[in-house]
């Protein structure tokens, strides 16, 4: 990205990644939570319903920590408003391949921030009758929540920050890293 000046002169503004939790953190973390899903519901086929695009890093290395039958979906979702923050209105964008009737869903989600991206699919979801719904979330953002929702399974707690990496993105960018960082912009000069 650059922004092109009155000279001609064309300077790159540079966004910072400020590093908060490690790939090496992650990947522990990944394990711990494929042990523990896998615990909760032992003899059953799991459904992992990943919400594009962000929970795809996530939801591809949880998968390979749960021991035993395991299938993926994928549903797609946006707020509306290009802003860092959700705006509370939730379009779907693409639904599931098949029926979720009478089947073990975990929702894997890439970060619970206020909470109504959720909502709003666990509202859906829950009307076509699953026999569990439950959620995974790499990441928390507690103090920013505003929907009465609830994830079973939670990687880390982080701060009111926003976050880039392991799926999570700033206009699309930074989803490849392996590790979550804090975003700094550029102060405007
Ligand atoms: P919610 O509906 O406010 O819980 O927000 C859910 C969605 O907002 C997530 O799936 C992310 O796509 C996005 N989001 C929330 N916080 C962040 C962040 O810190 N970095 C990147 N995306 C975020
Ligand atoms: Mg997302």
């Amino acid at each position: 990205m650059g922004t092109k000046r009155a000279g001609g002169a064309t300077t790159v503004k540079k966004e910072i990644v400020r590093p908060l939790i490690s790939s090496a953190k992650i990947q522990k973390r990944i394990r711990e939570m494929g042990r523990q899903i896998r615990k909760d519901f032992p003899d059953e086929p799991i459904l992992l319903l990943g919400v594009l695009k962000g929970a795809v890093p996530f939801l591809a290395d949880l998968a390979k920590q749960i021991p035993g039958e395991v299938t993926f979906d994928f549903i797609a979702v946006s707020s509306y408003g290009k802003d860092t923050r959700s705006s509370g209105q939730v379009k779907l964008n693409k639904d599931l391949d098949s029926s979720i009737e009478g089947k073990t869903v975990l929702v894997v989600e890439d970060i619970l921030d206020t909470g109504l991206t959720l909502q709003y699919l666990l509202r859906i979801l829950q009307q076509r009758k699953p026999k569990h719904l439950r959620i995974a979330v790499l990441l928390d953002k507690v103090e920013r929540r505003i929907a009465n929702v609830h994830a079973d399974y939670v990687g880390f707690p982080i701060p009111n920050e926003f976050v880039v990496g392991f799926g999570l993105d700033y206009a699309e960018r930074y989803r490849n890293l392996p590790h979550v960082g804090i975003l700094k912009l550029p102060t405007a000069d």
